[in-house]
């Protein structure tokens, strides 16, 4: 078969490895045969690609973003875009499409099966938020990113007697939130699931202060007060919809400063958290994607995504997929708040 692959969405560590194990298990175990397409679904809709073999994908594992590029392009956002996309790839002579991405590329690439173009998706997102696997590739380290702030920001807070405010990404899923928290041993953590009580927050800041340390916040980018509306920078939307989130660090830390009258600052972890080299989890885990996504190719079993279940990787449908979002349980949230104040 000659098989198309794109990586679509927010980049994040692993869509390499992702690539480098499809290709190398598909062209050395199955003859297969691959072409890239640049830029997510802006590649087959403009028919722009890329020669896609063994040696392009010599040395990327440990390397950050993707060889591929990248878009958040909405193809039914384009007039007759999914006919386009039908019509370029068998122009191509590719015969299926494996689609790296999160919930919105996943979800293109489930309208597309439908239609009768014969795609295989693996999941990735640093922000873990994907039904149907325990896991999404780039979490690992976008975690892992954090929690070394954090270590860093616990020395300068306690020199300085201030309150640091962390905002970490996520969109609408605080899972980065909490296990950056966890990890760094936040004194709070404030996820999107669950709207944040500020007097509560001011009690254990002023509870961490009296203790004599220094408060470690960390604040999910789609958190939001119980008593308020969502704070945004800017009200600009994406393709699929998604509001671009942020602002809420530097609302909390001047609202803290106000409140307690102790001195706050806020960091902004920002795209930090995607860039550069994956972990060695985050390697293994888009590594064993890669191979069960081509396997998955070879039998022809479209319309699949592969997910971590536990330690394996299991095939489940695309739908199932994209279906809804995976939020973090208010028991593990519950897990975290021992450690709060
Ligand atoms: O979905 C990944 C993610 O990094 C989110 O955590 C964040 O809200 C969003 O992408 C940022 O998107 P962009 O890079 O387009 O600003």
């Amino acid at each position: 078969m000659r098989i198309g692959v794109l990586t679509g969405g927010g980049d994040c560590p692993g869509l390499n490895a992702v690539i480098r194990a499809v290709v190398r298990k598909g062209v050395g175990v199955y003859g297969h045969e691959f072409v890239g397409f640049r830029d997510g679904w802006r590649g087959p809709l403009e028919l722009n690609t890329t020669p896609l073999g063994v040696p392009q994908v010599r040395g990327i594992l440990p390397r950050g973003g993707t060889i591929l590029g990248s878009s958040r392009t909405n193809p039914f956002k384009v007039d007759g875009g999914a006919d386009r996309i039908k019509r370029n790839v068998s122009t191509a002579g590719i015969d299926a499409l494996i689609a790296i991405g999160g919930e919105d590329t996943l979800g293109v690439a489930k309208r597309l099966t439908d239609e009768g173009l014969p795609v295989i998706g693996v999941p990735k997102t640093i922000d873990n938020d994907l039904g149907a696997t325990d896991y999404t590739f780039g979490f690992d380290t976008a975690v892992t990113v954090c929690m070394e702030a954090i270590d860093r920001l616990h020395t300068t807070a306690e020199s300085h007697h201030r309150a640091l405010v962390v905002e970490v990404m996520g969109r609408h899923a605080g899972w980065i939130a909490l296990h950056a928290g966890l990890a760094g041993g936040a004194n709070v953590i404030l996820v999107p699931e669950r709207p944040f009580d500020l007097d509560m927050v001011i009690k254990h800041v002023e509870s961490r202060f009296a203790t004599q340390y220094s408060p470690i916040l960390v604040v999910a980018e789609g958190a939001l007060p119980a008593q308020g509306a969502e704070v945004l920078l800017s009200g600009e939307k994406d393709a699929f919809g998604h509001v671009r989130l942020g602002g809420i660090g530097q609302w909390l830390a001047q609202t803290i400063e106000e409140r307690t009258g102790k001195e706050s600052r806020a960091v902004v972890l920002g795209h930090v958290q995607r860039g550069g080299s994956p972990t060695a989890y985050d390697r293994v885990l888009a590594t064993r994607f890669g191979l069960h996504a081509i396997d998955a190719a070879h039998d022809r079993n479209w319309g699949m995504m592969v997910a971590l279940r536990g330690t394996d990787i299991i095939r489940v449908p695309l739908e199932e997929a994209t279906r809804e979002l995976k939020t973090v349980p208010m028991e593990r949230l519950a897990e975290a708040e021992v450690f709060f104040g």
